[in-house]
């Protein structure tokens, strides 16, 4: 078994760096395809916590190579920092790859990015405004700064002097603002990045092929998610690029036929953070989040999503914004089984539900007064989809207490089982808690 992905199935935040860090174990490299320091990945290993935005969540592993793919957008600065705070800890980079093809994430992107999403005011898309959707649109219009150009002064130089003056004519002219200064870039990203990452810069394709054809293990590892996906996802209210499994063969230059299981990460629920349609979003209350639940709501179901959040500690990783609640939604998850060819699920925080009396989860949508069991297409269909429930019993048990292949509660296994029959794909592991060894492999019983 080869070639895994790990993939986000809804909204992001699903645990995706716990559960690579979990799978990583019996790998030798982790790729990072797609996305770039948006993503906020968080490790939990003997207590310590890291929280990895651009590199691959296997680092914390010595022996295993971390690469990152053509697809992924890349900050240099942000990288340096990361690799610098690892290292401060113990953790060594040297083994990094960058990919020279990658695309750069200039001082204009995220100034564009931050400024775009001010002049949208109330119709904002809530990025994490690091430059992302610029850098994607810049790399799609042709006009984009890679990797490789750090190598290469006198290219460098051209091509910014060329991007600049389109960039500071939108700065000044659509959002009056001043000009950013060629030089000053130039003396940061080639004088001061340049020969940090220097050793790093490689073509990422070869590495990845030569350890497939070495019969490695590789996993590629998705940042943000399939709803969350440029093309699949609930757009405008997306990313830039396409965290898809379909989008570890573009983003690493790999065929469909390389890659071998495909690992979809779910939450016990659902988390979305920005705007954007959610079927299951649960109400919070002004205090615990700001006024910003789902509006209309049953009052009663108030204190379900405060606690989502709160017990779930539903912050950023990185940015600390509030993550919006949600119960599990079976209809994107059955999407998500098709979207990304799932052999199975990861279900994590499962622990959560663990002092709940009774879980829910989404079965279908009624719109229209019709009953819909899949994703409807159409935006504005989803905007109105009313979640229909299944309400299960809980199983008020401590799962931290049971270990690594032990039974589970008779509730806990019947839910998962209720599950799995909604979604058609098996559930291989259970997150029961942060840690690298708080979880349930059920692969055996799958
Ligand atoms: P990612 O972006 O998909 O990697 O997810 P994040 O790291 O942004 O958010 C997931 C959060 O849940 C992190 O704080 C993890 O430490 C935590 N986490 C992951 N799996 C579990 C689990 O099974 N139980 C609990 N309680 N926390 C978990
Ligand atoms: P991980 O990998 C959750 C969301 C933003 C915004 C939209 C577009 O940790 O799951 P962008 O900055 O990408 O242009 O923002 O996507 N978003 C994420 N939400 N987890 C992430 O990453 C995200 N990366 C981007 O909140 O709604
Ligand atoms: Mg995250």
């Amino acid at each position: 078994m080869p070639a895994t992905v790990v993939v986000g199935t809804q909204w992001g935040d699903e645990g995706k760096g716990k559960i690579t860090d979990l799978v990583a174990k019996q790998m030798q490299m982790v790729v990072r395809y797609q996305g770039g320091h948006n993503a906020g990945h968080t490790l939990v290993v003997d207590g310590e916590t890291f929280a990895l935005q651009l590199v691959p969540s296997g680092v914390l592993y010595p022996h295993i190579t971390p690469v990152l793919g053509n697809g992924v957008v890349v900050d240099p600065r942000v990288l340096i920092a990361e690799i610098d705070s690892l290292r401060a800890r113990g953790v060594s980079c040297d083994r990094l790859v960058v990919s020279g093809n990658a695309h750069l994430i200039l001082p204009y992107h995220t100034e564009l990015d931050r400024l775009s999403e001010r002049r949208l005011g109330k119709a904002k898309l809530g990025t994490t405004r690091r430059g992302i959707g610029p850098a994607y649109a810049d790399k799609a219009s042709r006009v984009g700064l890679r990797v490789q150009d750090l190598l290469d002064p006198k290219i460098f130089r051209a091509k910014l002097e060329a991007a600049l003056k389109e960039k500071n004519a939108i700065l000044a002219k659509v959002y009056n603002q001043l000009p950013l200064d060629a030089e000053e870039i130039i003396d940061e990203y080639i004088g001061e990045c340049a020969p940090r990452l220097e050793a790093h810069i490689g073509d990422a394709v070869s590495v990845v092929h030569d350890a497939l054809d070495a019969g490695e293990n590789v996993l590629f590892e998705g940042a943000q998610a399939t709803f969350l996906d440029l093309d699949h996802g609930t757009y405008p209210f997306v990313t830039s690029s396409n965290p898809v499994a379909g989008g570890a063969c573009v983003g690493a230059g790999v065929g469909p036929r390389d890659i071998d299981r495909i690992i979809g990460i779910a939450k016990a629920y659902v988390t979305r953070v920005g705007t954007g349609p959610f079927p299951t979003e649960l109400p919070i209350s002004a205090d615990a989040i700001g006024g910003i639940g789902a509006e209309g709501a049953d009052p009663g179901d108030l204190a379900i999503g405060d606690y989502i959040v709160e017990e779930g500690h539903e912050y950023g990783t990185n940015s600390g914004r509030r993550r919006r609640p949600g119960w599990f939604d079976a209809v994107m998850l059955r999407q998500a089984v098709r979207l990304n060819s799932l052999t199975e699920v990861a279900m994590t925080k499962l622990d959560l539900f663990d002092a709940l009396d009774e879980v829910k989860v989404c079965v279908a949508y009624e719109i229209d007064g019709e009953l819909v069991t899949h994703l409807p297409y159409h935006q504005s269909t989803l905007h109105h989809a009313k979640p229909v429930y299944e309400t299960l019993p809980g199983w008020k048990t401590d799962l931290s207490s049971v270990d690594g292949t032990g039974a589970l509660p008779r509730a806990a296994a019947d839910y998962l089982a209720f599950v799995e029959d909604q979604i058609g794909v098996p559930i291989s592991l259970v997150g029961t808690g942060p840690g690298r060894s708080q979880y349930i492999d059920r692969s055996e019983a799958a």
